[in-house]
C-alpha cells in the first residue's frame, strides 16, 4: 500500500478537494483506495457523508492514531491511503508527512502560497522524503506570467507535478455533492486534470520504487499500474 499525503501550512490551497478527488479517480482506475482525514475541520470527513458511494472509504481520526489505522489499511490489501491534514504546522501534518511514501504540497500561484510552503519544503528535505507542489487553482485562458513564474519558483524549490490545475467550479460543486470531479462532470477539464495527477503520481511511484529496491521494509510494493 502507497502513502500519500496532502500538506501546506496555508488554508483553501485544495489539500483536501483535491484528496477527494484523486481518491476517486483512484477507485475508477480500480485501486482499493481510502482517505485518512487528520484534519479537524473534517472537511473530507463531511463530504463522505454527502455521498451514496462507499468507496473510498474516509475515515476521520485523530492524528495520534494514524500509524496504526494505516497498519490496518494495510492488512485489508488497500493500495492506496491518501491522507488530508490540517493547513497549520501541527504534530499532526508531521506526522502524515513521516507516514508518507510521497507527498503533495497544493499551492495556487500566489508568492503568499509559495513562502508559506517553506517550512513544510524544509521537514520534508530534512527527512528525505519525496515530493511535489501541485500549482492548483491556476487562472484558466492559456499560460499566465503568474502561472509562469509559479512552475519556475516551484522547480527551484523542489519539483513541481507536472499537470497543472486551473480554477474550475467543478470542485467547488463536486465538493458540495459528495463527487469526485470525475464523477460530477466525467468529461469536463478538472476531470482530465484529476486523471493526469493520477497518472503522473503512478510513474513517479513506480520510478521511486525502481530506486528504492534495497528498502530497509524488506522492499517496495508497487501501486498496480493505472491504465
Ligand atoms: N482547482 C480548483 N478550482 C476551483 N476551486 C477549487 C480548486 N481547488 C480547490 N478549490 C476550492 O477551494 C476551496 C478550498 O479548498 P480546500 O480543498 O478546502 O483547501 P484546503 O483543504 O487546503 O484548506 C474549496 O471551496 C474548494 O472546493
Ligand atoms: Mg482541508
Amino acid at each position: 500500500m502507497k502513502i500519500i499525503s496532502f500538506v501546506t501550512q496555508k488554508g483553501g490551497t485544495g489539500k483536501s478537494s483535491l484528496a477527494v478527488s484523486l481518491a476517486v479517480a483512484a477507485v475508477q482506475n480500480g485501486l482499493k483506495a481510502a482517505v485518512l482525514d487528520i484534519d479537524p475541520q473534517s472537511t473530507a470527513e463531511e463530504w463522505y457523508k454527502r455521498r451514496t458511494a462507499e468507496a473510498p472509504a474516509v475515515h476521520s481520526i485523530p492524528w495520534a492514531n494514524l500509524s496504526s489505522r494505516l497498519y490496518r489499511l494495510g492488512q485489508q490489501d488497500y493500495d492506496l491511503a491518501i491522507v488530508d491534514t490540517p493547513g497549520s504546522e501541527s504534530h499532526a501534518a508531521s506526522e502524515a508527512m513521516k507516514e508518507a511514501h510521497f507527498c503533495f504540497l497544493p499551492v495556487r500561484p500566489s508568492v503568499a502560497d509559495i513562502e508559506a510552503s517553506k517550512p513544510t519544503v524544509r521537514y520534508l528535505n530534512e527527512h528525505a522524503k519525496p515530493f511535489a507542489f501541485v500549482l492548483n487553482q491556476c487562472p484558466t485562458g492559456g499560460r499566465t506570467s503568474r502561472t509562469q513564474n509559479a512552475r519556475m519558483a516551484l522547480q527551484l524549490l523542489g519539483g513541481l507535478c507536472n499537470p497543472t490545475l486551473a480554477h474550475r467550479s467543478d470542485h467547488v460543486d463536486a465538493l458540495a455533492a459528495g463527487l469526485g470531479v470525475t464523477e460530477f462532470s466525467p468529461y469536463g477539464k478538472a476531470a482530465d486534470e484529476i486523471r493526469a495527477v493520477l497518472q503522473w503520481l503512478t510513474a513517479r511511484l513506480q520510478r521511486l520504487d525502481a530506486t528504492e529496491i534495497a528498502d530497509d521494509e524488506g522492499g517496495a510494493i508497487p501501486l498496480r499500474a493505472i491504465s
